[in-house]
């Protein structure tokens, strides 16, 4: 048996449906060429260690006996409860270190923590002879994510799982991926870090006090993706454009958008975007937007002029895997 992997998993970027997907909608995901890698040793005695310094942590150790208990500091949590949930479902008790390294930001709201969990249970899997399958991996990462957060839809770890364009609803009750081979995305980070958990309850609130609003703007979002999808197919970056000018319009509707963000947006329109949106659950993060290609640089300047910072990504990418 191996006594060491190196796993990687690809970041995230929300095209369409955010936060209606919590509720049963269909979303559209993709994954980005930033990646998240994770290398998982076999040990000699009972512990279990963490060296994760691109999230703080750093020389982290416990006894395997109490994984997932006492203080556990907020950038070991995934990975911990990753270790806990799939020792506890594969009765293993072998102790390991684990180390991560990202390509990218924890704060850009790239999916770190999710493709982290996906590394941390694909290692395990593969070290471990096991050699799941990817609903398998996905329903022990989501599981993970769940006993963390609480709540998500999971499109982060099926991202992280299937790489590419995925259309995707909730807790992978379904999970197609589309051929879609590359997508001329521009990327603005706002600078802001948004509370994911914290927006889902805020939208959750607004639903509870106008039930039928909320649905009403649910629906019209699933109509968005369904469109959306069929221009994907078709590489019309028009008329997605225009789609995503509308399914910001009803992210502002839900209240999770924020003057910086809008900024941005009105900026990168005014330079001849397409169209263009928040990505992933609001209150900050990233904007996604398409423009014809000779207005571009143009975009990303006025991006910038609003206090973005552009981040390159590439989509079409490819999977997790094991790297060595
Ligand atoms: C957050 O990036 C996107 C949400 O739809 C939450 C989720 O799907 O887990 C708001």
């Amino acid at each position: 048996m191996n006594k060491r992997i190196t796993v990687s998993a690809p970041g995230k970027l929300m095209l369409f449906g955010e936060h209606a997907v919590v509720y049963n909608h269909p979303c559209l995901v993709t994954a980005v060429d930033e990646r998240m890698y994770a290398t998982v040793e076999i040990l000699e005695d009972k512990n279990f260690e963490l060296h994760a310094p691109d999230v703080k942590v750093t020389d982290y150790k416990k006894p395997l006996s109490e994984l997932g208990s006492g203080e556990v500091p907020k950038g070991a949590k995934f990975v911990e409860i990753a270790v806990k949930n799939f020792f506890e479902k594969y009765s293993l008790n072998t102790s390991i270190r684990v180390s991560t390294k990202s390509d990218f930001s924890s704060e850009f709201g790239f999916g770190s923590s999710s493709a982290s969990t996906v590394c941390i249970v694909k290692a395990l899997s593969e070290l471990f002879g096991l050699h799941l399958g990817d609903k398998e991996l996905f329903d022990i990462s989501y599981k993970t994510v769940l006993d963390i957060q609480g709540k998500g839809s999971g499109f982060d770890v099926a991202a992280a799982v299937y790489g590419g364009v995925l259309r995707f609803v909730t807790g992978g009750k379904e999970i197609e991926p589309l051929n879609i081979p590359s997508l001329p995305l521009i990327v603005g980070y706002s600078g802001v870090k948004a509370d994911t958990v914290a927006l889902m309850n805020q939208v959750k609130e607004l639903s509870n006090n106008n039930p039928g609003m909320v649905e009403e703007i649910y629906q019209e979002i699933e109509g968005i993706v369904r469109k959306a999808r069929e221009s994907l197919g078709k590489n019309d970056w028009q008329t997605l454009g225009g789609l995503m000018n509308k399914n910001q319009e009803l992210l502002v509707k839900l209240g999770v958008s924020i003057p910086k963000i809008d900024n941005m947006i009105s900026a990168a329109l005014s330079a001849g975007a397409y169209g263009a949106k928040l990505s992933g659950a609001g209150g900050g993060d990233c904007i996604v937007c398409l423009a014809p290609e000779e207005k571009q640089t143009m975009v990303e300047n006025a991006i910038i002029k609003e206090g973005g910072t552009i981040i390159h990504v590439s989509t079409g990418t490819r999977r997790v895997r094991t790297e060595k």
